[in-house]
């Protein structure tokens, strides 16, 4: 499958060059630094890319592998310190910036001729960060892009297709940056552009079957969330029933979950067994109040609920996990190339104990991909487009202890909340929303009568990727629709309130 590589030297961009160029249907993987050595070029490696750094050039110890049997025999596109190495290896000398230019600048000059820069305008906004700057380029190496004070701003080694720029096209403020990057990997790469959703099912579902054994069994915990049921429609589609999908119920999903989570699953064909372990899981964290207590008490539990149906399954030979491509990138150090994958993706000892491969069809995706993918598997709108759902559920929302009872009282609250969003066309605008039982009462009047009664609060929020968010600016009649809902029909609450705190410096969640 023809790709690019992406040689990683620490940038904290280098994920969203990967983004740009999969945008152009081109595969892309990232690899540290130190792949390098080990990457023999075969027909199918169309170009190779070189990230920025935090690093300089100039120090000692930076990343400085040899490129030499790379350059001149694929076309290679260095970024900021990508290209800084490219003309210090080549001779060229690089220096301390005098002006340190972070930001916006523009192009004053570029070699419309250049490929690299096809249809890009002088004056073009380009976004620089870096510390250094290429001084002297070595010869043979041309200049085809100057900004007033980066007279490097991108160069061209002559007699093979090796580029090098100074500023970052993968940002949107670098405002003609994807038209460079798809003139590299189109024009200059010579990619097909073939890289899409049916494209990535297809050559899959395949490899899934090369690699999986004609009776081998494979076991899949199915979540209800995005990941884990794209993965099992992959799986589904390449060995049928031999997947075995088990979804466990630990009495913190939302109102009515696992049921129609369950029916939907089973409507799709899917071999999936439901389990009701919700006693189990209350057990375990009766008179448990501190947050990371009640996480290690649902996580133990699900390991032994899941343990214990998995034994179950004969022949099994494999362990579905749905992985995406952040989970396996995020921890890779380019002073290191181990790949680690989060803790949460394993369950429990189980690939030891009962000999387990591990498979991963999504671990090369990221979420809006892997999303693609699931509208291209026809998974029902209810599980593609759901908002994100913390393993440990309603466990971590309600704050304290955990009793059967305020579960209800919260999956109550909850599901009016939610069921308006999806009423007023406002959850698809809402990154991640859901109501918290706070361990408080408070005074209020009904009737005649005054109450002593919880308070919940509700929180909503937009976002990209959960790291940041800020707080949904739902509108006032709706908010009041929902409080005034949730206060009538819910018996035990008598307050609502609405947080307005973004991520940082709170979270998403309230534990
Ligand atoms: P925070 O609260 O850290 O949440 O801003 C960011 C995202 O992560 C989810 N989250 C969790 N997911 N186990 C999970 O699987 C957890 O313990 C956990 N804690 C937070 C949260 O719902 C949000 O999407």
């Amino acid at each position: 499958m023809e790709r690019l590589i992406i040689l990683d030297f620490g940038s904290q961009y280098t994920q969203l060059i990967a983004r740009r160029i999969r945008e152009l249907h081109v595969f892309c993987e990232i690899h540290p630094y130190t792949y390098a050595s080990k990457l023999v070029l075969s027909d199918d490696i169309r170009g190779v890319i070189l990230s920025g750094s935090p690093c300089s050039v100039r120090d000692a110890d930076s990343p400085n592998p040899d490129l030499s049997h790379i350059l001149g025999r694929v076309p290679v596109l260095g970024v900021c310190y990508g290209a800084q190495l490219l003309a210090q290896q080549g001779g060229g000398e690089v220096t301390p910036a005098t002006i340190r230019e972070y930001g916006r600048a523009r192009l004053s000059s570029l070699d419309a001729a250049s490929p690299l820069l096809d249809e890009m305008h002088v004056d073009s906004q380009v976004w620089m960060s870096h510390g250094d700057t290429i001084q002297r380029l070595p010869a043979g190496y041309n200049i085809i892009a100057s900004t007033p004070e980066v007279a490097v701003a991108a160069f061209k080694i002559e007699g093979q297709e090796t580029y090098g720029i100074q500023f970052h096209p993968e940002v949107t403020h670098s405002t003609e940056g994807k038209l460079l990057l798809r003139n590299f990997v189109v024009d200059i790469c010579q990619c097909a552009q073939t890289w899409t959703p049916d494209h990535f099912v297809d050559s899959t579902v395949e490899a899934l079957q090369a690699t999986i054994g004609p009776d081998d069994q494979v076991i899949l915990g199915l979540s209800g969330g995005v990941d884990s049921s794209v993965a099992a429609l992959l799986l589904h589609r390449a060995i049928g029933p031999r997947l075995h999908g088990i979804f466990v119920d630990n009495g913190l999903l939302r109102q009515d979950e696992f049921a129609t989570v369950l029916k939907a699953y089973e409507g799709l064909g899917l071999n999936v067994t439901g389990v009701n372990a919700a006693p189990e899981f209350y057990a375990a964290l009766a008179g448990i109040s501190d947050p990371e207590g009640k996480r290690k008490a649902i996580g133990r539990t699900f390991i032994e609920v899941f343990d214990r149906e998995a034994q179950k399954v004969q022949g099994a030979r494999w362990l579905a996990q749905g992985t995406i491509y952040p989970d396996v990138i995020e921890s890779v150090s380019i002073h290191g190339s181990s790949v680690t994958i989060k803790s949460h993706h394993n369950v429990g000892g189980l690939p030891e104990k009962m000999n387990l491969k591990i498979v991963e069809p999504l671990r090369m995706l990221f979420k809006d991909e892997v999303r693609e993918v699931g509208a291209a598997l026809e998974l029902p709108a209810e599980i593609l487009n759901r908002h994100p759902f913390p393993g440990p559920g309603l466990g971590i929302r309600i704050l304290g202890d955990i009793t059967p009872e305020k579960v209800a009282l919260l999956q109550r609250a909850d599901g009016v909340f939610i069921n308006l969003l999806k009423e007023h066309g406002l959850y698809e605008h809402v990154w991640q929303a859901g109501a918290m039982l706070l361990p408080v009462q408070s005074v209020g009047v009904m009737g005649d009568e005054r109450t002593y009664e919880r308070v919940v609060a509700l929180r909503a929020v937009t976002s990209v990727d959960g790291m940041t968010a800020d707080w949904a600016h739902l509108p006032y009649d709706f908010l009041a629709e929902v409080s005034n809902k949730i206060i009538n029909q819910v018996r035990g609450i008598n307050r609502v309130v609405y947080d307005i705190s973004s991520k940082p410096p709170a979270t998403i969640e309230w534990e």
